[in-house]
Formats: C-alpha cells, structure tokens, sequence
C-alpha cells in the first residue's frame, strides 16, 4: 500500500451502531431476562406434566377386564361355572362354594381375590337353587346346617328355599329379607349339565335386595 495513501476505515455494521438511546441497553436486559425466565418456567415445567400424565394415565387407559370364576371352573362376562350337575347329590344338603375373581382399580391389578361364596342345591327334578352365602342382615357368611341356613353373626335362620325362620323361642329374626338368590343360566344346566350362575352381591340391611355395582 502506498505510505501516502490514507487508510480508511472501514464502514461499521448497522447492527454495531449504537443508538445513543440511554433507554435501550435496560430494555435489552429486561426482555433478555424475561425470555430466561420463561424458558427456564418451561424447562422446569415439563418434567412436571410427563410426571402428571403417567400419574393420570390409568384413569384413561383401556382396562384389562377383570375374570370372574368360582373354585370349579372359569368365567364367561358375568357368569361363573360353579359345578357340573352331576358332581352334586340330587336333594343333597346345599354345598357351599368360593367365588374369586381379578379386582382392578385405576392403579392396581389383583388377581384371584375371595368375592364371596354361594350355596348350590340340585333338586330332584335337575333343578337347581342357588343363593348368596352372605347374611342380608350385615353380611356375615351363613352356613348350611341340616335342613337350614345360620348366621352366627345375630342367629338368623333361613329354611334351605332361603326364607327366613323364626326361632323356636319366637325371637325375631333381625335379617330384613330372605337369602338372597342368584340367577341361574337355565339353558347351560338343560343342554350342558352345568350350573352357571350371575353372581351379584347385594347391599345388606335393606328390604330390598340392591346389586351391589
Ligand atoms: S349378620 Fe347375620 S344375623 Fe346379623
């Protein structure tokens, strides 16, 4: 370059310009300062909805379907198999069996838990009655003994077509209904030979006979 040239510098960027404004470099650090805490309020807040979304997601998830089933057999939607017809004594004392089944809630899968036990008696004519084995009055388990049904709860007593005896001292009954009977899938015990039974308990210490949901 030649010594009598005189250098010239060069022309600075716009963006290098200062304004001059006093106002402008607060303002800078202001919004640079609110974008920091709202993608820091963001970075923090993520974490927190990906914790509260696993929490929640059981309440909207698809549920498995818990099984139903008694001791003897498998479960079909709302009905049990409780037995075959021939493995019960035709006019026999009524025997009693466990009902278990899967419980869920939201968060928790248990399977094979006691529901409650019914009591099954096959008739002379292939008939068969069935009844929840617990007591309407407060929901104690009755039991079969002889040609009737117990409480040891508050000594009800029920004849084995379920309605409530009285006692020979003439004390009251406290069970505000009879036992309480369950349906029975007659097209299974005609064709199949086997006792299916909708299996529902019911609220104790009213008149009437309520499905528990
Ligand atoms: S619970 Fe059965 S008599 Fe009270």
């Amino acid at each position: 370059m030649d010594s009598n040239q005189s250098s010239v510098p060069d022309e600075p960027a716009a963006d290098d310009v200062a304004t001059g404004d006093p106002d402008t470099e607060p303002r800078r650090n202001f919004v640079f300062e609110m974008g920091s805490l709202i993608i820091g309020g963001l970075v923090g807040l993520v974490p927190l909805l990906v914790g509260l979304v696993s929490f929640l997601d059981p309440l909207f998830g698809s549920k498995k379907k818990p099984r139903l089933y008694a001791d003897a057999g498998g479960g079909d939607d709302d009905l049990i198999r409780i037995s075959s017809l021939g493995a019960l004594e035709v006019d026999g004392e009524p025997q009693r069996f466990p009902v278990i089944a899967d419980k869920q809630d939201a968060w928790n899968y248990i399977p094979d838990q006691p529901i409650g036990a019914v009591f099954v008696q096959r008739l002379a004519n292939d008939e068969v009655r069935v009844f929840n084995a617990t007591c309407p009055h407060a929901g104690c388990s009755v039991s079969c003994v002889g040609t009737a049904f117990h409480c040891p709860c508050h000594n009800s007593a029920f004849a084995l077509d379920g309605s409530k005896l009285v006692s020979d001292s003439g004390r009251t009954n406290p069970s505000p209904r009879p036992l309480d009977s369950l349906e029975v899938d007659s097209q299974r015990l005609k064709e199949d030979q086997e006792v299916w039974v909708k299996f529902q308990n019911f609220y104790t210490g009213k008149h009437e006979k309520k499905p528990k949901s």
